[in-house]
């Protein structure tokens, strides 16, 4: 079995008992399957295989350099948006020319690392960025490839705050724009405008958007070609969902690749959340069963720092108890130690009733889990391990509290 599921009653992952990481490697503790990502990216990667592609796999879910390392040994390229990303992508293995670098403030130090490392494409977001990006390749003696981020004004129907791809949002140049924008590179000496990107969104459930933005790039690469301008790649970002109801890879590609298929360029294609999203969770330890006023409250020791999705964006991600589960069910809230009414994984939900010293396991935490934790309330990351062959190994330990005041001064 890859990834989680039950055997002899007790969850595993890829085998390995989710209560026995718990013990050995303490809570709240990230376990990811390696034979889930492997099976998620080989199956994305196959879904493409009509055209010339690739799947620059969005860094941003999860960059963990064990993961990052090992999804470039199954050729993936990497969307990266920062300089850190950058350096953990070519840190793990993945190649300059199978990355794309995206984000619309990039700083003069990014732009320079990009331009440097020669990657497949920097993807720029305004007319100023593409000049300074001109500037440092040509101080440098190079050419950077470029392809221009367009806003679609497209609405993903997603949560407002990961919806990107509406005319009111910060991303990319106006689609109606961007012809002008292509000319304008024409004096700039040190840019070749080489593809066009869009990415309108993430955890997108609808074809609708996804074909629609597919269709406008493929309009726009199709006129700009034919105006004289290198173009090579049309990329059409992430945003693939998660969960009940989310379109299959081969669904996705069935929306996105007709308007491209027959056209000579190179698709790729961003996604983050569909390759890691479901090979991770995030165990925690039931503290205490507290019932105050008729409402029961199962208090954990994870928090909205080790995993913020339920409190920024009231995310339901399914909770179900590590160890064989009790007949008995409770109507509850799961709460975390943080000081913020917000801090709850989950709101007047049924689960098995559980004990004090539980494992519960919160599930589809692979992506945007860890590398959203943050240190609040002075409280450390949590580890990561990685189950790989029936083996679990530490790919990130725990913080210590040494770790958070390492960097202080008085
Ligand atoms: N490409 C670009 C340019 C992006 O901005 C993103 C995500 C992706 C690709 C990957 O999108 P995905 O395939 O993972 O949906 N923290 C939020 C998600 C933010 C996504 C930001 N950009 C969450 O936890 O839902």
């Amino acid at each position: 079995m890859t990834g989680f599921g039950r055997r002899d009653g007790l969850l595993v992952c890829d085998g390995v008992p989710l209560e026995t990481l718990a013990r050995d490697h303490g809570t709240p503790l990230y376990v990811y399957s390696g034979a889930a990502i492997d099976e998620s990216f080989r199956r994305f990667d196959a879904a493409f295989a009509a055209v010339p592609h690739l799947v620059c796999y969005a860094a941003k879910a999860n960059s963990a350099r064990a993961i990052l390392a090992r999804l470039a040994r199954l050729g993936a390229g990497a969307d990266v948006v920062s300089g850190g990303e950058l350096r953990a992508a070519l840190a793990a293995g993945i190649s300059p020319e199978r990355i794309v670098f995206s984000g619309v403030g990039k700083t003069d130090d990014e732009i320079a690392a990009g331009v440097a490392a020669g990657l497949l494409a920097i993807h720029v977001e305004s007319v100023r960025e593409l000049e300074k990006v001109s500037a440092a390749a040509a101080a440098s003696g190079t050419v950077a490839r470029v392809a221009l981020r367009v806003n679609p004004d497209i609405d993903a129907r997603s949560h407002p705050h990961i919806s990107t791809g509406l005319s009111e949002n910060k991303f990319g140049v106006d689609i109606a724009r961007a012809r002008e924008v292509f000319e304008r590179s024409r004096a700039l000496p040190g840019v070749r405008m080489a593809g066009v990107q869009a990415h309108v969104g993430s955890q997108i459930f609808d074809e609708a958007p996804l074909s629609r933005t597919a269709c406008e790039l493929a309009t726009l690469a199709v006129s700009l070609a034919a105006a004289g301008f290198p173009i090579e790649t049309v990329d059409v970002g992430g945003g693939l969902g998660i969960g009940d109801g989310a379109l299959t890879p081969e669904a996705y590609a069935a929306a996105v690749l007709p308007p491209l298929r027959p056209l000579p360029f190179r698709v790729l294609v961003e996604p983050g959340r569909a390759i890691v999203g479901r090979a991770g969770v995030l165990l925690t330890r039931v503290l205490y069963l507290k019932r105050e006023r008729e409402k029961n409250f199962v208090v954990v020791d994870a928090g909205m720092n080790d995993f913020l999705r339920p409190a920024l964006y009231g995310a339901a991600h399914a909770i179900e108890p590590a160890g064989r589960p009790s007949d008995e069910s409770v109507f509850t809230d799961v709460v975390g130690p943080v000081c913020e009414t917000g801090d709850a994984f989950l709101r007047d939900a049924v689960l098995p009733l559980p004990r004090e010293g539980d494992v519960l396991a919160i599930h589809d935490a692979g992506a945007y889990g860890h590398v959203m934790a943050s240190n609040y309330n002075f409280r450390p990351r949590p580890a990561e391990v990685l189950v790989d062959g029936g083996a679990a190994r530490v790919i990130r330990r725990r913080e210590a509290h040494e770790d958070l005041v390492r960097l202080e001064a008085e």
